[in-house]
């Protein structure tokens, strides 16, 4: 399918997607914890992977879909038509706390290949967007592909627990690099990877938490490595490590 077809579908679902976050968030929210106490959901959160998923089902109806809030059809890693791979809400812990930094994630892949990623990061009315086919861009504008540097060079961002525990030997990643950055929604850092104004992210991730940014990544020429998974694929959890080429090199060496 021409990669046009799906995003004009896309664009429009993810303004109504904006306009639901936007006002769920001057609400007041319904919070229940899952794995554990800080391991939230809201009425939000499942809200929009619902509307997401009708609008797939209605238009793309032979598509596969994986959403964090429960969706999972069968045969997902069968590698025929579209497979939408969804995070209605990333950054739930900061929607609920701060009402601030957080987006919304959908990835396609066409027969087991990567085709088009979208993050919004609903609080900037930003969209980013792209894949191999058509590159990468913010709104309208195209990115401009981000310089490669090193570790040292540049600003590294890990999730709050690999700090918390210098998992991976994540500490001596910092002191090596100009400082360390935690936002508390992979999205928001992918976008900072993709831009440029940060040289990696690093942190234990699903699915649902990276593959918009994986391929948006990979279309922007940046490296994204699953650490702990040899067979780190579409499907897997892993600790995922997106950077530049310099910076991914120096942090391999770090790796504890
Ligand atoms: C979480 C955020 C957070 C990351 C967690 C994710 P959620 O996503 O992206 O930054 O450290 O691993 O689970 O649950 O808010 O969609
Ligand atoms: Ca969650
Ligand atoms: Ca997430
Ligand atoms: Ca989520």
């Amino acid at each position: 399918m021409h990669w046009k077809q799906i995003n004009e579908h896309v664009q429009v679902w993810l303004r109504e997607v904006s306009r639901q976050l936007l006002l769920g968030r001057k609400q007041e929210l319904q919070v229940a914890t899952k794995s554990e106490r800080t391991d939230l959901v809201t009425n939000i959160d499942k809200q929009v992977e619902k509307y997401l998923v009708a609008k797939i089902r209605a238009t793309f109806p032979t598509s596969k879909i994986l959403g964090e809030e429960g969706t999972k059809d069968k045969d997902l890693a069968s590698s025929q038509g579209l497979l939408w791979i969804i995070d209605p809400l990333d950054g739930t812990m900061n929607y609920v706390k701060q009402r601030d930094c957080f987006a919304s994630m959908i990835a396609v892949y066409e027969n087991g290949h990567e085709k088009l990623g979208y993050i919004l990061d609903v609080t900037a009315q930003k969209l980013y967007w792209g894949g191999p086919e058509c590159g990468v861009f913010c709104n309208d504008e195209r990115l401009p592909k981000v310089a490669d540097l090193s570790l040292a060079q540049g600003l590294i961002d890990v999730s709050g627990r690999m700090l918390m525990n210098n998992y991976h030997n994540v500490c001596k990643m910092a002191q090596t690099s100009m400082g360390i950055r935690v936002y508390g929604s992979a999205g928001i850092s992918f976008i900072h990877v993709l831009t440029g104004k940060t040289v990696a992210y690093f942190s234990h991730l699903h699915p649902w938490d990276y593959a918009a940014g994986k391929i948006l990544a990979h279309a922007q020429g940046l490296s994204v490595k699953g650490i702990d998974d040899s067979k780190f694929d579409m499907l897997s959890s892993d600790d995922v490590l997106v950077a530049t080429k310099n910076a991914e090199e120096d942090i391999l060496k770090l790796l504890g």
